[in-house]
């Protein structure tokens, strides 16, 4: 095709003098090398249609941006180097421009050529994957799914043409699992670094090992706040380069006293600086999807109530699991005045961490921190992980005030005191692969060929405690040995993106004759763990029940009743499958949706995720099945396939009518959400939440005998702490035994 193409100079092949370096400096003053994108081509080379206007006016606003004043040193600088630190404040413009700065210096002769030369853009969040990549599809004047494209968990948007794929780092890391030398890139950008997610850090340990296999492959690590001597340390000296940021002043308000319900206050500020303060944006931190839209309707109540004294606001959610549309309303500009010259309009953005560094919006002027976020936090000695509401640190502190200095000078209001922010927060935050339970990455890693755990090259090694537990629970799964080699079942387990327990139930489906119902149950779980790609079921399963948006008595009345209309009274896991049931027998449709309470947009995506599950049981043979529905043991051969992936989450009903959590006899509660009837005597879980107490989530009714039966292995009360349940268990083994000898017996 044209002779755009042609004109291009390699980045990395061998070249004489005329380096890029060379010929960019020769190149216009504005920063732009001899490309495509300096604009003076009205041919888009990608497609070889004319660029539209909307790409020049684009492109106006791109060259703003301050990386595009190094891209020169950038590109000079990846040359020479085989890895890159690269550190900029957020909105500086590394996410969307450097992949492209890149793009520009590929040599794109031939589609042939183009398609071995594709581009990976890490992100730690798939709200950022998908839209970032939009973003840039836009700027590059391509269609999104082409040459630009995204890669989640359950969701791939690219095709052949794609030579700029930005995916999670999860997905990545699965990618590894069939490409070790990840060949099909020439450069990997790995970004948000500094947030220090669990797959990046194994894509750290493993780049590093890739990089020495491949001399033509190129390493960009990109961060907006980095331990940049830390990074550099371990990247074996990499040269860092620094994006000096643009931002204005932000002044720092700390309340006098501790709040004490920091959501109260985060409401109360909003209000107050809508009254009081000057036009610009609000952006106000919380901590997940229920507390955001609990917020947002407050603001909208208590701004309605001011009458016309102020300006109209838009308020508008912003978390992981929102849908894209919804999340694009962020970019939206703030509604103008209600009558010429009255008070300016308002946006007013509630959002998760999301907006601290992944997601950069303009026009915010006044941030609120209450100072708190999700964290996941792991306690190997009783195997628990859950998502904690912690304080923050001083590291995210800085950057969620630094939002509001991006346009104009602007304010953040901390919730908490300056003396909490000086003694009590964490400088940093702590690295995701010391607080969580690493089963599924030690998965990966066996899968990937990295025996030796204990020497893998880990930037902040995790504990040896939580890496023997990760190995003990592969093993009573039957993913590793007993000497922690992966097993024929290991390796089928790995190639589900899933928890290994979720994993193993699929496997064994069949042999309990209910694949297709398991195959069900699982993507209902899955549907809402969308934030963390690897794998791991953090929200309320019992999100399928779609809460009113203003629930009065009545509604709540009929949303009760619609559900118990599902509810099964051995479990939510069964609910959940009546749910998918009845949403398929009418025909996934909206309306029925709406008027059972069911929300429709999680379970279309339940019905996706099965879709990608069944072709992956395809793939190893694994035959789909059903009991018939009439029989007895319908549900009675679900349950026990369950147990046989969640037999080391379950807990007994002790006599004092507390549960306790079977062999880490921790004291747990069913959670109030729960569909049973009755409290059974053992029960298996899906979730431990801690909060204020620990509870339970999304449980089944199982029998005791089942255990014995099917985890011999791991109730074996040998190692079994003196408890009730063991007591228990001892007279269904003595039961057991005297049946065999019966049968023997009769025989
Ligand atoms: O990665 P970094 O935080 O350095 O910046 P970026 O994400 O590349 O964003 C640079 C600029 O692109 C932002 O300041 C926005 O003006 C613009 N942008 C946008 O308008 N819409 C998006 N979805 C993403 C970025
Ligand atoms: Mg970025």
């Amino acid at each position: 095709m044209g002779t755009e193409r042609k004109r291009k100079v390699s980045l990395f092949d061998v070249v004489d003098e005329t380096s890029v370096a060379a010929k960019i400096s020769k190149s216009n003053g504005g920063g732009a090398p001899m490309n495509n994108n300096s604009g003076n081509s009205l041919i888009n080379p990608w497609n070889s249609k004319p660029y539209s206007q909307r790409y020049f006016d684009i492109l106006e606003k791109r060259r703003t941006l301050p990386v595009w004043q190094q891209k020169d040193e950038f590109l000079q600088s990846l040359k020479a180097n085989q890895t890159l630190i690269l550190v900029g404040e957020t909105g500086s413009g590394k996410t969307t421009q450097i992949p492209q700065f890149v793009l520009d210096a590929i040599d794109i002769e031939t589609p042939d050529k183009r398609r071995k030369m594709m581009i990976a853009c890490t992100q730690p969040r798939r709200v950022a994957a998908m839209s970032v990549s939009r973003r840039v599809a836009e700027e590059m004047d391509v269609t999104i799914g082409e040459e630009v494209g995204y890669s989640i968990r359950f969701e791939d948007c690219s095709s052949a043409r794609t030579v700029l794929k930005y995916l999670t780092d999860g997905m990545l890391l699965r990618e590894a699992m069939t490409d070790p030398l990840l060949e099909r890139y020439k450069v990997i950008v790995l970004d948000e670094a500094h947030e220090r997610t669990l797959a990046t850090d194994v894509l750290f340990g493993l780049l590093k090992e890739v990089l020495k296999n491949r001399s033509d492959l190129k390493l960009v690590v990109m961060s907006a706040t980095l331990e940049a001597e830390k990074f550099q340390g371990y990247f074996n000296g990499a040269p860092l380069m620094k994006v000096p940021g643009r931002l204005h002043p932000v002044e720092i308000f700390y309340t006098q006293e501790p709040e004490r319900d920091y959501l109260e206050a985060a409401i109360r500020t909003v209000v107050q600086i809508h009254l009081c303060e000057p036009p610009g944006d609000i952006l106000v931190f919380l901590t997940g999807e229920e507390e955001i839209e609990d917020a947002c309707r407050k603001i909208n109540k208590e701004v309605g109530n001011l009458g016309d004294q102020v300006g109209p606001v838009k308020v508008v959610p912003l978390y992981s699991s929102l849908p894209p549309a919804m999340q694009q309303k962020i970019f939206d500009p703030a509604p103008p005045p209600l009558t010429e010259g009255g008070p300016p309009g308002r946006k007013i953005v509630v959002s998760t961490n999301i907006a601290e560094t992944s997601l950069t919006i303009d026009g915010i002027v006044y941030v609120i921190d209450p100072g708190f976020s999700k964290q996941k936090v792991y306690n190997p000695r009783v195997r628990v992980e859950s998502l904690l509401v912690s304080p923050i640190s001083k590291a995210s502190a800085h950057q969620r005030s630094g939002r509001a200095g991006r346009t104009q000078p602007g304010k953040c209001f901390r919730l908490y005191t300056e003396k909490s922010f000086n003694t009590e927060l964490q400088p940093q935050t702590y690295p995701e692969i010391l607080r969580s339970n690493l089963a599924n990455t030690v998965l990966t890693l066996k899968k990937l060929g990295i025996d030796d755990l204990v020497h893998f090259d880990f930037m902040d090694p995790p504990a040896p405690e939580t890496l023997m537990r990760a190995l003990e629970v592969l093993n009573y799964l039957g993913a590793l040995d007993d000497e922690g080699n992966l097993t024929k079942l290991g390796e089928i387990m790995s190639e589900f993106p899933l928890d290994p327990q979720m994993s193993k139930m699929l496997v064994v489906s069949p042999e309990f004759n209910c694949s297709n119902e398991i195959l069900s149950i699982s993507a209902m779980l899955s549907d809402f763990c969308r934030d963390a790609d690897i794998a791991r079921l953090h929200s309320s399963s019992m999100q399928a029940f779609k809460v009113p948006m203003c629930i009065d008595g009545e509604a709540q009345k009929a949303a009760d009743e619609a559900k118990a209309r599902f509810g099964h009274i051995d479990g939510d896991h069964l609910t959940l499958l009546n749910v998918y049931h009845a949403y398929k027998q009418n025909n996934e449709d909206q309306s029925w949706c709406y008027e059972n309470f069911i929300n429709h947009r999680s379970l279309k995506s339940a019905d996706n995720v099965r879709q990608q599950l069944v072709r992956i049981m395809a793939r190893f043979n694994l035959k789909l099945c059903s009991t018939d529905f009439s029989s007895r043991d319908y549900y009675i051969n679900i349950r026990k396939a369950m147990l046989a992936g969640y037999f080391m989450q379950v807990a007994h009903l002790e006599r004092t009518g507390h549960y306790l959590t079977v062999k880490d006899n921790q004291v747990v509660h069913l959670h109030p959400s729960n569909c049973l009837d009755h409290k059974p005597e053992w029960v298996i879980y899906n979730e431990y939440v801690l909060t204020t107490r620990n509870f339970i989530r999304t449980v089944t009714d199982i029998r005791g005998e089942w255990l014995v039966d099917i985890a011999p292995h791991y109730f074996d009360l040998e190692n079994f702490p003196q408890c009730e349940a063991k007591r228990v268990l001892e007279r269904l083994y003595k039961k057991r035994e005297k049946e065999r000898e019966e049968s023997r017996n009769r025989k």
